[in-house]
């Protein structure tokens, strides 16, 4: 099992990530980044000449494949699945698309209660091409790459259902809760039936962690978090976490919210940039891992810059058992490759000395 037992001589990819999440001693922080595999990269526009986002994401062989080139074209820690948010949609019963320069557009947006009570939640199965990717990761890669399955969270589904794609200000979303609490519970409860059979399969594949993305929970105030949202996530975290893998939860501009997401019980907390990572695990108590910050136009900064951003965000972490280096959010289209690569090499250069410092003031968690 990666990331059990003592501090390994040599650690694998997957090991060290494993561990950090769980807060346990590893030689240095592990690295990733969201949305490696993307429109930045050569490789991947090259695979989208000929395939739409929705069929790279339904052919294992190529959504296994545009995983593993961005995962070793980075020499990264973790290779997080091709898939996308918005893949449950479709066996719940919703038509959508990916409209160029728009992003994704729900065709038949639910606005009604009559709406929510037609979503599927027993078709989880059809979602099964992903799992059958990761099958095809985990056998490359073995224990040298951390396997990352995803999901999205209750919230940030139900308001792309609800608003039929992006939105503003989530009024159509926001209406509903307030207005059809009943039938709004009934809609998140559907999403975790759903998500948990999705992350199961996932899981069973090879996923070695799960992270859930609630990208639009920073649309919410503390109290509505709290009350409309805090309860069913947390039901899916520990769902997941009962699969015996460790929980992302990732959000967006969420500042405010940190500590009630840390209530969920997820393992690791992503941040975003807008927080002094420090600040924001202090504010979580040090009760849990944390994954970030590193704002991703950074990476459009000049290398020096660039390092004394790497610089800060490990000084912050301070060697703290359980810091997974990435960004705040994922990485944008015209993202220099070279630019993401040089991130890499300044975390496995820096990394050490702040690892080796932690260790000295005694700051490895005392459990696991
Ligand atoms: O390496 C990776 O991280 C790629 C796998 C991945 C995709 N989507 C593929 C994708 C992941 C982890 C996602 C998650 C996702 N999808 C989120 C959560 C992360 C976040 O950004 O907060 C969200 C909100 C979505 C929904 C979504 N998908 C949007 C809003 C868009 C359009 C925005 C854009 O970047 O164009 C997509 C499209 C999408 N999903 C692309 C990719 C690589 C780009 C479009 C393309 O290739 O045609």
């Amino acid at each position: 099992m990666i990331g059990s037992g003592e501090l390994p001589l040599a650690m694998t990819g997957g090991a060290r990530f494993v561990r950090a999440c769980l807060r346990r001693a590893v030689d240095r922080p592990p690295v990733w980044f969201l949305r490696q595999a993307g429109r930045y990269m050569a490789e991947y526009r090259e695979v989208r000449k000929h395939h739409s986002l929705v069929e790279i994401c339904k052919r294992p062989d190529l959504a296994a494949e545009v995983t593993i080139t961005a995962a070793e074209k980075l020499d990264v820690d973790a290779a997080i699945i091709f898939a996308d948010l918005l893949l449950p949609l479709e066996p719940m019963g919703l038509d959508f698309e990916f409209v160029a320069g728009d992003g994704p557009v729900v065709h038949s947006p639910v606005r009604t209660v009559e709406a929510i009570d037609r979503l599927r939640a027993d078709r989880a199965g059809a979602l099964d091409y992903v799992a059958a990717a990761i099958e095809k990761v985990a056998a490359h890669f073995g224990e040298r790459m951390g396997i990352i399955g995803f999901c999205g969270a209750p919230y940030t589904l139900a308001s792309y259902m609800i608003e039929g794609g992006g939105s503003r200000n989530y009024v159509h979303t926001k209406q509903m809760m307030y207005g059809e609490t009943a039938a709004w519970r009934r809609m998140l409860d559907k999403l975790v039936v759903v998500l948990e059979a999705y992350c199961r399969q996932q899981v069973d594949a090879g996923a070695d962690v799960i992270q859930i993305f609630d990208s639009w929970a920073g649309s919410l105030g503390v109290a509505d978090y709290r009350e409309y949202v805090l309860p069913v996530t947390t039901r899916l975290v520990r769902a997941v976490q009962a699969m015996g893998v460790p929980v992302i939860y990732f959000g967006v501009d969420t500042a405010s919210l940190l500590p009630s997401m840390r209530e969920t019980g997820a393992d690791v907390i992503g941040l975003d940039w807008r927080v002094e990572l420090d600040a924001a695990w202090r504010s979580m108590e040090y009760g849990c891992a944390v994954q970030g910050n590193l704002d991703p136009i950074t990476l459009f900064a000049p290398e020096p810059v660039l390092e004394s951003r790497v610089r800060a965000i490990l000084a912050q972490a301070d060697g703290r058992a359980g810091h997974v280096f990435n960004l705040g959010h994922g990485i944008v289209p015209g993202t220099p490759v070279e630019n993401v690569q040089a991130v890499v090499r300044m975390v496995k250069t820096l990394g050490p000395q702040f690892a080796a410092r932690g260790a000295q003031s005694g700051m490895e968690a005392t459990h696991g």
